[in-house]
């Protein structure tokens, strides 16, 4: 089984790929954690793998939440695969403190952090989308075989991204509080509908936060109106979501 978690699509795609080539099927986090399942045993002969974004150098908190519901059995094969700009840090390292790896990889897509910077132009993004069709080819092959690999960009400083600036952007950068809307908002209800943590909700029609925020960008991203913004960073930015 592949378990993924993804705002905006890219991890989604490639959990969908894998599954696709290897025979096995995707299941979203998302709806495990919302049925409150509680124990996922996977056994000897079986395998599992895991597919998520990476949120500044380190795995997405649902994912460590959904990590501890699963057992994993001496024999059965496990790996993680993230999506990533460019530099995933030390978090598979970290991740397999808690789950057995037998391999991780992180696979480059284009941009969806529009807080941060802008979105890679239309030709970086279908060069990276090229590009991780080729290395899902190979990752399946290898999975398939169940060959054990670490084939992740950990980037530069990868100790000190991972090892401080993630837990301070767990604390401080997941602030609701910068989120608005502009009057062209349509009161479509996407942004509520997709929200993985139900924390956006419609007042008047259009959308208000309140509770927990992964700072996963669907929202912002996938608006039809491109009416949310994030404080006065994404203005005049565009916008980014896996077609
Ligand atoms: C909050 C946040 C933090 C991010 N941090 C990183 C990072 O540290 N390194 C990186 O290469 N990409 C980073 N990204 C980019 C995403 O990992 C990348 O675009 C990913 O493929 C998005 O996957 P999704 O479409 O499945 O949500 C970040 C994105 C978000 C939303």
């Amino acid at each position: 089984m592949i378990y993924y978690f993804s705002g905006t699509g890219n991890s989604e795609w490639v959990a969908k790929e894998i599954a696709k080539n290897i025979d096995d099927i995707a299941i979203n986090i998302i709806d495990i954690i919302k049925s409150e399942k509680d124990n996922i045993t996977i056994t000897k002969n079986d395998s599992i793998g895991l597919v998520f974004p990476i949120y500044a150098w380190a795995v997405p908190e649902v994912v460590k939440i959904f990590i501890e519901k699963v057992k994993v059995e001496d024999g059965a094969f496990s790996y993680a695969i993230c999506t990533c700009v460019e530099e995933a840090g030390l978090a598979l390292k970290k991740l397999s403190k808690y789950i057995k790896l037998n391999s991780s990889y992180s696979i480059f897509m284009p941009n969806n952090y529009i807080i941060g910077s802008d979105v890679d132009t239309n030709e970086v993004a279908n060069k990276k989308i090229q590009e991780a069709k080729k290395q899902i080819e190979n990752i399946s092959l290898e999975i398939k075989s169940k060959k054990s690999n670490y084939q992740v960009s950990n980037g530069k400083m990868p100790f000190i991204k991972s090892n401080l600036i993630a837990p301070a952007f767990n604390k401080y950068a997941r602030d609701i509080k910068p989120f608005w809307v502009e009057d062209t908002c349509i009161g479509c209800g996407l942004c509520e509908r997709n929200c993985p943590t139900d924390c956006i909700s419609l007042k008047d029609n259009k959308p208000i936060w309140n509770g927990k925020c992964y700072q996963c960008l669907s929202c912002i991203n996938r608006c039809p109106e491109q009416a949310i913004q994030y404080g006065n960073k994404t203005k005049n930015r565009s916008r980014y979501y896996f077609k």
